[in-house]
């Protein structure tokens, strides 16, 4: 071989060792207390994001850390089916100890590749209806995780509260998601026993948001999203439709009142993602998922977007000022 080639065969081998220490599934030659562990993130959106890095942190107080004694193969699958099922489907061809998946229709990819490999899922608005678990006690399989469940119930009673007076609830959220479908019958329900009148407009990607926004703007008196993925990766599309129309947005999660949602009651993504991190530090220590209940959120808070009040032109009561946390910091 020439010399040059040889300088060129050589940093290929670098190349092609490097490329396998990243993929954090294959064999990384580092001995048997490298624990690979697959991450499959429904798609990136803010919350989404934090529920990962919590996740990591939870991981890292529990004493596994990424690139020591643990390697993550994170995959963001873009909101789209076909991709999340060819990465979690290598992650299963390579054997991961575990699989982590953020949101619910990864966890149902997840769990439609294997009924072996442990998974913990993270932030599953209803796991039960969503197929996961039959029992969020005794999950009894290979999967269990983290729920953050919510009450269109309670946000709407916090609605009543801010801009009282309204008839008609605009429901603005993505057909294809089964974390949406359940919080949206639990707000026919609630409409239904109050008298109110929803109107839906269902989209089936982020392209459609401003439509089905605008749809709602000129029929709703207050517009509502449940824990939509879909919805919370289009929010400032969503925010500008609604605020040039003088329309409540109301959200579900603290990121979508980040992102310019008017309110919401819910939980604490950061406190969630480190709780599923604890979860999968127990099944790498040896525990069954099977017999781990799967987790609800128990702190809820109030978060307000005082900037999306302001365009609105309403006034937040001050009783409710008091408790929330507030948007912009
Ligand atoms: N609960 C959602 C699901 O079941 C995931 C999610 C977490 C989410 N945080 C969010 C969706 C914030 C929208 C906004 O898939």
């Amino acid at each position: 071989m020439k010399r040059g080639m040889k300088k060129v065969f050589a940093v290929m081998m670098i190349l092609a060792m490097t490329a396998a220490l990243l993929a954090g599934c294959s064999a990384d030659g580092k001995g048997e207390d490298v624990f690979k562990v697959g991450l499959v993130q429904l798609m990136e959106h803010p919350s989404l994001n934090t529920i990962r890095e919590s996740i990591i942190a939870g991981l890292e107080e529990e004493g596994f850390v990424d690139g020591e004694n643990m390697e993550i193969d994170y995959q963001n699958g873009q909101n789209d089916m076909t991709i999340i099922k060819s990465i979690v489907q290598t992650f299963v061809a390579n054997e991961c100890d575990i699989i982590i998946a953020i949101a619910t229709p990864a966890a149902q990819a997840a769990l439609g590749e294997t009924s072996e490999i442990p998974i913990i899922f993270a932030a599953v608005t209803d796991p039960v209806d969503a197929g996961l678990v039959d029992d969020l006690n005794v999950p009894g399989g290979n999967v269990t995780g983290t729920s953050d469940e919510v009450s269109a119930e309670m946000i709407m009673e916090l609605a009543k509260q801010i801009t009282p007076g309204f008839k008609t609830i605009g429901a603005l959220y993505s057909s294809g998601e089964d974390n949406s479908a359940s919080v949206i019958a639990g707000l026919k329900e609630y409409a239904e026993t109050n008298g109110f009148e929803v109107i839906e407009s269902a989209v089936t990607n982020s392209g459609e948001v401003q439509q089905a926004a605008q749809y709602l703007a000129d029929k709703a008196d207050i517009v509502y999203s449940p824990i939509d993925n879909t919805v919370a990766s289009a929010m400032s599309v969503a925010t500008d439709v609604f605020n040039t129309a003088g329309i409540p947005f109301y959200v579900s999660a603290d990121s979508m009142v980040m992102d310019g949602g008017l309110a919401t009651y819910g939980i604490d993504y950061t406190v969630l993602g480190k709780e599923t991190g604890y979860m999968v530090a127990q099944v790498l220590n040896g525990e069954d998922p099977a017999a781990i209940p799967v987790k609800k959120m128990s702190d809820m808070s109030i978060y307000v977007n005082t900037e999306t009040a302001e365009a609105l032109q309403i006034e937040i009561p001050a009783e409710i000022l008091d408790k929330a946390v507030v948007f912009p910091e």
